[in-house]
C-alpha cells in the first residue's frame, strides 16, 4: 500500500503528478484555505503533511495524528509550524529554499521600481481617462538609479536582491546577525549597523525569516529614523513590520512610501493602509510563477518522499530528528 500524504491545497499539476507516483493523495478539493479543524481531521489518516505556509500547525494537531511521519511545507518559511513541537515529537520538517529565491527577488525590484515610479497609480489614472497628454509635472517619482540600498537579512534572497542592484549602479548597504563576505567581496556591499542602514539608506528592504527576533523589527523608532525620502519594501514576512507604526509613518510623511507583500494579519489589510497612496499593495505573489511554484512543488515531494524513505530530506529545517530515528 502507498503511504498517505495529505495537501493542504492543490498544487500545480507536475508536482501533484509526482505524488501521485510515490503516494495515495488526499487533496482539498477546494480552493481555499482549510479551517483547524480540517486539517487537524485530514492530519489523523496521513504519513506526511503537505502544508502551506497560510496553514498554523500547531503541537496539539501534530500529537493527535498517530500515523503522522513528517511535515514537508510549501514555503521556504517555516514559521507556520511549531518546529519545536516538531522536534519534541521526532517529526522532520523540510522547507522549500531555493527555488523560489530569483522569483522573490524579482518581485523585490518590481515593488520597489513600481512604488517608486508610481506606476500602479499612474496606471490607474490612465485607465480612469484622466491623461490629457504628456506634462512636465505628471507623476513625479523617485530616481533610483545611483541612490543607497539597504537590505536587512541577506540569505539567498536578500543576496539575488543584492547582485540585481548592480545594474542600476546602487550602493549596498546591508545587516544581518552575521557578515556576509561573499556580498561583501563580490559586490562591496557595506555591513552596517541597522540604525545606520535606516538613517542613510534610500530603500529598505526585508529579507529575514519571521523568528521571535525579528518579530515587528521594523517599528515606530526605526520607520522614524528613515529619511522622509526612503521607501520600505517588504517580500519576507508582514509580522516583521509593526502597522500600526508602518500607516503612521505613510500618513505623517516619515517615509515617502511602501511596497508590501506580505501583511501582519495576512489577507487582512492594516486599517487606514490602502488609503495611503504612496503604496503598493501585493497580494503575497513573491513566488508566483509557474515556473517557481512547481520547482516548490517537486522539492517538496522530494522532501515527503525522502522522509518516507528514512532518507535525508533535500531540504529538513530540523536536522537533530534524524540522529534519532
Ligand atoms: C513564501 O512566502 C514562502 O515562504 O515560500
Ligand atoms: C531564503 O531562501 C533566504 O535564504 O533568503
Amino acid at each position: 500500500m502507498k503511504p498517505k500524504i495529505f495537501v493542504t491545497r492543490k498544487l500545480p499539476s507536475a508536482a501533484m503528478e509526482k505524488l501521485e507516483e510515490f503516494f495515495h493523495v488526499s487533496v482539498n478539493p477546494e480552493d481555499r484555505v482549510l479551517s483547524r479543524d480540517e486539517i487537524r481531521q485530514g492530519m489523523q489518516e496521513c504519513d506526511i503533511l503537505l502544508p502551506l505556509l497560510t496553514d498554523t500547525i500547531d503541537a496539539e494537531m501534530m500529537r493527535s495524528a498517530p500515523s503522522l511521519k513528517g511535515i514537508s511545507n510549501y514555503a521556504v518559511g517555516f514559521n507556520n509550524i511549531d518546529v519545536e513541537a516538531a522536534t519534541e515529537l521526532g517529526l522532520p520538517v523540510c522547507n522549500t529554499p531555493g527555488v523560489l529565491t530569483d522569483a522573490t527577488a524579482d518581485l523585490t525590484w518590481a515593488l520597489l521600481m513600481a512604488v517608486t515610479r508610481r506606476v500602479v497609480e499612474a496606471d490607474q489614472y490612465n485607465r480612469a481617462g484622466k491623461f490629457q497628454g504628456w506634462a512636465p509635472l505628471l507623476f513625479l517619482g523617485a530616481d533610483i538609479y545611483g541612490k543607497t540600498l539597504g537590505i536587512i537579512g541577506t540569505g539567498r534572497i536578500g543576496s539575488a536582491v543584492a547582485h540585481r542592484a548592480t545594474g542600476f549602479k546602487l550602493k549596498i548597504l546591508y545587516h544581518d546577525h552575521k557578515r556576509n563576505e561573499a556580498l561583501e567581496k563580490e559586490l562591496k556591499a557595506e555591513y552596517v549597523p541597522l540604525n545606520d542602514l535606516l538613517r542613510t539608506a534610500d530603500f529598505v528592504t526585508l529579507h529575514v525569516p519571521l523568528l521571535p527576533e525579528t518579530t515587528e523589527l521594523i517599528g515606530e523608532k526605526e520607520l522614524r529614523s528613515m529619511q522622509s525620502t526612503a521607501y520600505l519594501i517588504n517580500t519576507s514576512r508582514g509580522k516583521v513590520v509593526n502597522e500600526t507604526a508602518l500607516v503612521k509613518a505613510l500618513q505623517e510623511g516619515w517615509i515617502a512610501g511602501a511596497g508590501l507583500d506580505v501583511y501582519y494579519n495576512e489577507p487582512e489589510l492594516h486599517p487606514g493602509l490602502k488609503e495611503c497612496p504612496n503604496t503598493v499593495l501585493l497580494p503575497h505573489i513573491a513566488s508566483a510563477t509557474t515556473g517557481s511554484r512547481t520547482a516548490m512543488g517537486m522539492l517538496a515531494a522530494e522532501n515527503a518522499i525522502a522522509i518516507i524513505k528514512g532518507e535525508k530530506p533535500p531540504h529538513i529545517v530540523n536536522p537533530e530528528v534524524l540522529n534519532k530515528q
